[in-house]
């Protein structure tokens, strides 16, 4: 199988625009057989991943919640299922993906729009709920979707993120990255003719922090980190992290939650 898809992943990563035109070249070539991949490439436990991310959310009654870089939409009907009476936006960059999780939408409660991660149009303090599913490692500028993401929750909301996990040591990141590059790289030639289309994720987390400063990251942006599992011996992070309410004058609970979630989530 030939492909027409061309571009290199080094000649794009580098700059938050390159990057930005190669994902959304990269994920329309991946997008028809994006759901196959994802299942073949987690050895089939990416739809258990995803519910993991979605048990650990609280119980809100009608929530607004937004899916980040919601590709065909697996996490966006998760959202809709476990919260019926809210709603949620699924928001990508590229057409073709979106096109797919239209055609899969079965929920009244859920609707898809193109959009950049780093700048939603979204209202600040609008969000109760936002998820990302393999999401913010795409974000052609990472502390200007984490930024993004702070000003469109509520106090008090939710970032609850599936992704894989950097570690910080040179010789385990290599080990990764050489696992990942030929591992996706092997689905990329199956399905679609050029390992450059799935081992791109080896590539992306070149430049993406590792788990260690990933957490400094988000907590130096205003989050506090509720919740950080590693599973899939170590590959795999699920983080919750949480938008601080402002603690009131004399109110010292909130401080005392905060620095409990951070002790108890963070090392491993
Ligand atoms: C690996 S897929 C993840 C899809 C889905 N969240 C899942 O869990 O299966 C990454 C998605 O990020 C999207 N994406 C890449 N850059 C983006 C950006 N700047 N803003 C929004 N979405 C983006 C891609 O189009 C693609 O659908």
């Amino acid at each position: 199988m030939g492909s027409k898809f061309t571009l290199k992943i080094v000649d794009h990563i580098g700059a938050p625009e390159t990057k930005k035109y190669y994902n959304e070249q990269h994920f329309s070539e991946a997008a028809p057989r994006y759901d196959f991949a994802t299942r073949a490439m987690s050895l089939g436990r990416d739809g258990a991943w995803k519910r993991k991310l979605i048990a650990a959310l609280p119980q809100i009654e009608a929530p607004r919640c937004l899916d980040l870089a919601c590709g065909t939409g697996d996490l966006s009907f998760l959202l809709a299922e476990k919260y019926p009476e809210g709603k949620v936006a699924g928001l990508d960059l590229t057409l073709p993906m979106l096109d797919v999780a239209r055609r899969r939408n079965r929920f009244a409660n859920v609707d898809f729009t193109k959009g950049d991660m780093c700048q939603t149009g979204l209202a600040e303090a609008s969000l109760d709920i936002v998820t990302g599913g393999y999401a913010v490692r795409n974000a052609p500028d990472l502390n200007q979707a984490f930024a993004e993401i702070y000003r469109i929750l509520k106090p008090g909301g939710i970032l609850a993120l599936l992704d894989f996990s950097k570690p910080p040591g040179p010789r385990t990141q290599a080990l990764q990255y050489r696992l990942l590059k030929t591992w996706c790289g092997f689905w990329g030639l199956m399905l679609h003719g050029n390992p450059e289309i799935h081992a791109y994720i080896a590539a992306s987390l070149q430049t993406y922090p590792d788990r260690l400063h990933l957490a400094e990251l988000v907590l130096q942006q205003g989050f506090d980190i509720d919740l950080s599992r590693r599973f899939y011996f170590g590959m795999m992070e699920l983080m919750i992290l949480r938008k601080p309410c402002p603690a009131k004058e004399g109110d010292s609970t909130l401080l005392v939650q905060t620095g409990t979630g951070q002790a108890n989530s963070w090392p491993e």
